[in-house]
């Protein structure tokens, strides 16, 4: 709900009448809609929006003129945040092909920023110094830069299966990549890729104390990047369920302590791990069980139909923990870059099991208690609720229906169940509340289905705009959910906004779960790539830092860096490798400002802001060399590249960070390698460049 606290201030008696007005309409509105929950407001609205003009200071007045119901007023006044005031909830949702994380305030639905991940990030200077080029280094697949993303799925690190604030991770389903953003500052730390997987999607999810990080291949492929014509798609051909070991401590993914498990070549959809009663085990769905290749220019089935010929495909029921323990004791083989527990060992050691699942499902999500797997038909109308008491149960009796042509033990699906409950026409990805019921995202319906989980009955629907796909309520997937929030991702926006040329914004609902019947409370475009999931955490779990402390510090080690250029000891050097910058960025002023070299040096800038206030970020660019550096109060950043192109550059700040932001300037001096024609006369490049003088600095404004 709304805290709608108001900020202590003098009130003037005009004020006070209209407060007064403003009460008695809120009151009456309070009894037509039912219980509210909230109190008074501080300001009267006044952004368009709806019909007619955006006038009148009375509530009555603004409703009339804008043509809005009085649940549009309850709705506006359940997201509205005055300034200055927080948000209860931090989304965080994934920027699809932006390749970048996207941080949301709820209830007000407030962009707070856009985290870049996989691709550069120009503001951030993410990509731009050698540090974050080092983390995006990681990434690059078969030695190539991939300068996109298609980011499905975040995953906020967990303690004892509640979100913990401290990590979030994500994937890349196009080019098989999971990165680490480290939740102190909001930075990219890691990217991680293995050849072992050629795309991937059930990912990223974590096990209850982020022991793994959980990446579930899609498309199957050779494992480990080998080629294999489609024709050997049977024998050649495979999925894998890649668990990557992270170290809370160092606060990086481990490749040496990961491993993967080999799966057979269905497509394996969503993954989830297990908690509490389910903890040690992890659950994927697949579709195309029937291995469908395509080739409909060859005579073939096109995939979408060849893949949907079963009723059933294959809930894969893995024992991480077993898993865990054959790979300790040596017994993954390398492929590629990856150890490996190959299938057959998979199955002799009882880590793999199939469940059949109906049809070409979608969401597999473990319930807060963990004693339940709930599964998004997709092609069929119900999720399914499935047993693991049951499942647990018939693995121990080893009670087997029979095996998949690749061996692998199949269970039961009547005797695995608790149950199902008719949702509609495609259940998708299912969250909870904290009060036993599920919320499920029916995509051909456009409808969130509210459910019991004890009845299987659904209990409520409302309608999202349009085709929904992932859904987001408020800790929605940990063992203690809140409830409150949900937010409704759509994937079509339609006829929702104003229009913008063909290609539309996705539309996040937010909706409100506290109501007496769902109400949805706001509509939000996204208008950068196609977000898939996002998570939702309680804003005071979340410790961001203000500035790095101390002065010099590198975010990518958290340590001084030891180049990090304290003030007064600014200074251009010349060594063997080049010519190296030790400068340092203040209100108003880099200093040195004027850096000489020569065609084809070398060049060394290493930057320190100095500054410790809060929000006094100051950029570093230089045109035409593609450099833009964010520099955070506190934050050291070096970059490193040719001077290759003689030239004058201005070198200059890039963040209003003060009244004299525009002087905030230099000259990178480039002088070319014959030295004649261009260089001043009288002045020639001389190396090593004098040292600077270094001005008292001024005084910070
Ligand atoms: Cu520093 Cu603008």
């Amino acid at each position: 709900m709304v805290a709608l606290g108001s900020a202590p201030r003098r009130t003037t008696q005009r004020e006070m009448s209209m407060q007064t007005n403003r009460w008695n309409v809120l009151f009456t509105l309070a009894l037509a809609t039912g219980p509210l929950g909230l109190v008074a407001c501080n300001e009267p609205a006044g952004s368009p929006g709806g019909g007619g003009a955006a006038g009148g200071s009375n509530l009555a007045e603004l409703l009339k003129a804008r043509n809005l119901s009085e649940a549009d007023a309850v709705a506006a006044l359940k997201t509205y945040t005055p300034t200055g005031k927080r948000d209860e909830y931090v989304m965080f949702a994934s920027g699809g092909h932006g390749g970048n994380l996207i941080v949301i305030g709820v209830p007000s639905m407030r962009i707070l920023k856009y985290v870049g991940v996989f691709t550069p990030e120009p503001w951030q200077g993410y990509g731009f110094d050698d540090g974050s080029k080092s983390v995006l280094k990681g990434g690059q697949r078969n030695g190539k830069d991939i300068t996109w993303g298609d980011m499905h799925h975040p995953a906020l690190s967990e303690t004892a299966g509640d979100y913990d604030g401290q990590y979030i991770f994500v994937n890349d389903k196009a080019s098989p990549r999971v990165a680490v953003v480290s939740l102190k500052d909001f930075t990219t730390v890691q990217i991680v890729t293995s050849n072992i997987l050629q795309s991937e999607h059930g990912s990223t999810f974590v096990t209850p104390n982020t022991d793994y990080v959980i990446e579930g291949s899609q498309y199957p492929a050779p494992l480990g990047g080998k080629y294999a014509d489609i024709d050997k798609y049977n024998d050649e051909y495979r999925g894998a369920g890649v668990f990557w070991k992270f170290d809370r401590q160092k606060g990086r993914l481990d490749r040496d302590k990961s491993f993967a498990i080999e799966f057979p070549p269905y497509m394996q959809d969503l993954a989830d791990a297990g908690k509490l009663a389910s903890d040690g085990w992890a659950f994927f769905n697949s579709i195309n069980t029937e291995r469908a290749t395509g080739g409909n220019m060859e005579g073939k089935p096109p995939l979408e139909s060849g893949a949907s010929q079963s009723d059933m495909d294959y809930l894969h029921v893995v024992n991480w923990k077993k898993a865990e323990a054959v790979f300790a004791a040596g017994k993954a083989e390398q492929i590629g870059d990856m150890k490996v527990i190959r299938l057959q060992t998979a199955i002799d050691e009882g880590i793999l099991y199939f469940v059949p699942e109906p049809k070409s499902p979608h969401g597999v999500d473990v319930t807060p208690d963990g004693k339940e797997i709930v599964v998004g038909g997709k092609l069929d109308t119900h999720t399914t609720v499935f047993s693991f008491e049951k499942i647990k149960a018939l693995i121990d009796q080893k009670k087997f229906q029979g095996k998949d042509s690749y061996g692998v033990p199949i269970l039961a699906f009547q005797d695995s169940i608790r149950g199902q409950c008719e949702i509609g026409l495609g259940p998708l990805h299912t969250q909870f509340d904290g009060q036993g019921n599920a919320y499920t995202s029916v995509f051909i319906e456009s409808k969130v289905a509210k459910w019991s989980l004890k009845d299987l009955k659904v209990i409520e629907k409302i309608s999202t705009h349009y085709n929904i796909g992932h859904l987001s309520a408020a800790e929605g997937d940990t063992v203690s959910p809140d409830g409150k929030y949900l937010v409704a991702m759509n994937k079509w926006a339609i006829d929702r906004f104003n229009d913008v040329g063909p290609l539309l914004p996705q539309n996040f609902q937010l909706i409100d779960l506290t109501s007496q019947k769902l109400q949805l409370l706001y509509d939000m475009p996204l208008p950068l790539g196609e977000p898939h999931y996002a998570q939702m955490i309680k804003a005071d779990k979340l410790k961001p830092i203000d500035v790095y402390k101390p002065i010099g510090t590198d975010p990518l080690t958290e340590k001084v860096d030891p180049d990090a250029t304290v003030g007064g000891k600014e200074k251009i050097e010349r060594r063997q490798d080049g010519v190296h910058v030790f400068m340092t960025a203040v209100r108003s002023h880099f200093t040195p400002d004027i850096v000489r070299v020569k065609e084809g040096d070398t060049v060394h800038f290493h930057i320190t802001n100095v500054e410790q206030a809060k929000d006094a970020t100051h950029g570093f660019a230089i045109g035409s060399y593609n450099i833009n550096l964010s520099l955070e109060p506190g934050e050291h950043a070096n970059v490193t590249f040719v001077a290759d192109k003689p030239g004058v550059y201005p070198l200059y700040c890039t963040e209003f960070c003060s009244a004299l932001h525009l002087e905030m300037a230099g000259y990178f001096l480039v002088e070319p390698k014959d030295g004649g024609a261009a260089a001043p006369a009288g002045k020639p490049a001389a190396a090593p460049a004098a040292k600077p003088a270094v001005k008292a600095a001024p005084k910070a404004k």
